[in-house]
């Protein structure tokens, strides 16, 4: 399952999980993007179903947590959180920006993962894990960005947090930490005119490897934290950034 999975590095995970066999869920509250990306993959051969659900609504998020977990045996074996609101304010923050980017960013998760909690139990719980997608920016300051970086933040301690309780269930839960990708959120927050080409060489400098990412660099490592291969990683933030922290 994967929240904001109808574009951007969801859409990548979810392609990536797909590809490798598995029942993928879209997550998505933009109905138009979800259905697309839901029949793009079936003509794939992919077996993907687009919910339309709001992170931000908890009937929401169980009702189609339920459904799908019905029509998958009863279980849930991995979910990937990313579906984000970007508004970037410092000093004119309000009081809606802040609630409008903690709901999605921060208790969205939260809510997705007590949703599929009990279906991950169902299943055993080993084998299990949920990775949350924060971002490089929880890390660091950054101007005019106290929404957006304080709730990526919040992301990084609510991980280890659920990692904790979900531990004794054998849940494994991490994070991502990724740096700039292209995706319609970055071109849609670019600090000025022009698209890729004006500022991919712009922001090259801050990269170690001189580039921003393509959405699947992050999403391969978000299948390798859903993997055997990780079984004993838990409660860690992995960054994906070109060397950028
Ligand atoms: N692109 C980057 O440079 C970058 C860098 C670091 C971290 N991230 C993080 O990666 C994740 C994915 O970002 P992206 O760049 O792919 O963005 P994106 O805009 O391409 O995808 C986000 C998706 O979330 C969906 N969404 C937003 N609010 C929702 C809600 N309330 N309910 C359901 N769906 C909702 C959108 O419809 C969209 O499909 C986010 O958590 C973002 O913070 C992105």
């Amino acid at each position: 399952m994967v929240t904001g999975g109808a574009s951007g590095i969801g859409y990548a995970t979810v392609n990536e999980f797909a590809k490798e066999g598995a029942t993928v869920a879209i997550f998505d509250y933009d109905e138009e993007i979800g259905k697309k990306a839901e029949e793009q993959l079936r003509s794939e051969g992919k077996n993907v179903t687009f919910y339309k659900v709001d992170v931000c609504s908890f009937g929401d998020v169980k009702n189609a947590v339920y459904k799908f977990a019905e029509q998958n045996g009863g279980v849930i074996h991995h979910l990937v959180n990313g579906a984000a609101t970007f508004i970037f304010k410092g000093l004119d923050a309000t009081l809606e920006d802040f609630n409008k980017t903690f709901t999605t960013n921060v208790s969205g998760y939260a809510f997705t993962v007590q949703a599929v909690h009990p279906f991950m139990k169902k299943a055993g719980g080993k084998g299990c894990s949920i990775i949350n997608i924060a971002s490089v920016s929880g890390s660091r300051p950054e101007a005019n960005k106290w929404t957006y970086n304080s709730s990526k933040a919040a992301v990084l301690t609510l991980t280890k947090c659920m990692a904790l309780d979900l531990s004794k269930d054998g849940i494994r839960v991490n994070s991502v930490s990724p740096a700039g990708t292209w995706t319609s959120a970055l071109l849609n927050t670019l600090p000025g005119p022009g698209g890729r080409e004006k500022w991919e060489p712009i922001f090259a400098p801050q990269y170690m490897l001189h580039r921003c990412a393509e959405p699947i660099e992050i999403a391969r490592p978000i299948l390798f934290l859903c993997s055997e291969d990780a079984s004993f990683i838990t409660a860690i933030d992995l960054p994906i950034d070109g060397g950028h922290m």
